[in-house]
């Protein structure tokens, strides 16, 4: 082989292998995906996802602030629901796959059933409509982006 050809050949190896590399082991998109819909009652929010974490630069952990080793975030609603209600004492326990994760609110790794001692304050932690409005607001005041009493739809659909 001449050696002018010692270039394109080790080009067309390499995306070869990239090629191979990328059928065996497709990329996870849903790691961030690429939209995220909110269904709620004042209109549908279409979340432009992948724009925000890549495009505008922000760090995963600038919105999933969830603090508990696991891999992939979680949905901001396993710990900010629309009430502290039974329903969320029942299905919060099954949104975690660490116990790290039950230390962000609860003081040790809980057994049922909790001493009242043990049941974590609720003051601090806003539920969903206040924790998704609180975070989209805070950082568009301070950075740009849709906030304030005629931005509503801005993001909700009508
Ligand atoms: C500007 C804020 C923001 C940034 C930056 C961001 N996310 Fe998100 N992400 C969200 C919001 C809001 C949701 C919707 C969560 C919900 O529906 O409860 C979400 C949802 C997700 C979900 C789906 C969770 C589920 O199970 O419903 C994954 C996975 C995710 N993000 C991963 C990432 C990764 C990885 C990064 C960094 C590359 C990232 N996110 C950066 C705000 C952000
Ligand atoms: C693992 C549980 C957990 C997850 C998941 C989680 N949070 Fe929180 N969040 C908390 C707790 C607990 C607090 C109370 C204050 C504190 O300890 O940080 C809080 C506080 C907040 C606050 C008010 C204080 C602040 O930091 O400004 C906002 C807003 C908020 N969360 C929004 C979100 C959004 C949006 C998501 C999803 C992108 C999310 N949270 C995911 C546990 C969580
Ligand atoms: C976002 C905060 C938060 C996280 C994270 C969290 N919990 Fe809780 N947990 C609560 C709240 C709030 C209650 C209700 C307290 C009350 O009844 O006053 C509760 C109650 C409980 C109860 C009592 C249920 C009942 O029927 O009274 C158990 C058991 C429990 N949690 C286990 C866990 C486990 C296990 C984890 C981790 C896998 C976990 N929690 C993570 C906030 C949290
Ligand atoms: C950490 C900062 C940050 C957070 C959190 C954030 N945004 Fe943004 N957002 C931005 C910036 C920066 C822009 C771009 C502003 C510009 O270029 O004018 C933007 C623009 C937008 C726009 C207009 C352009 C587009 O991409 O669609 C919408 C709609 C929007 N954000 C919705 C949301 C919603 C809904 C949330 C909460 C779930 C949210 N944002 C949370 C920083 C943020
Ligand atoms: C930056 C984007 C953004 C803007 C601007 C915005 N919202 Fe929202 N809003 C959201 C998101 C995301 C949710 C989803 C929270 C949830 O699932 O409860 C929401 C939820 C709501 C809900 C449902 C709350 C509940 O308890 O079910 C109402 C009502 C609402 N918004 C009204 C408004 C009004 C009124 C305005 C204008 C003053 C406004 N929003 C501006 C993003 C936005």
């Amino acid at each position: 082989m001449k050696n002018r050809y010692i270039p394109i050949t080790a080009i067309v190896v390499v995306f070869a292998i990239a090629a191979v590399a990328g059928f065996l082991f497709p990329p996870a998109v849903q790691d961030n995906p690429a939209r995220v819909v909110i269904d709620n009652s004042g209109g549908r929010v279409v979340f432009t996802h992948f724009v925000h974490a890549d495009e505008y630069g922000y760090d995963c952990a600038d919105c999933h602030h969830d603090e508990i080793g696991q891999d992939r975030p979680v949905a901001c609603g396993s710990c900010h629901p629309a009430a502290f209600d039974e329903k969320f004492r029942v299905e919060h326990q099954q949104s975690f796959s660490s116990d790290e994760a039950c230390l962000r609110c609860h003081a040790d790794v809980p057994v049922a059933p909790l001493a009242d001692e043990d049941r974590p304050d609720t003051e601090n932690i806003p539920l969903r409509a206040d924790a998704f409005h609180g975070q989209c607001m805070s950082c568009h005041e301070s950075d740009g982006g849709p906030y304030g009493e005629d931005s509503c739809y801005e993001c909700h659909a009508r």
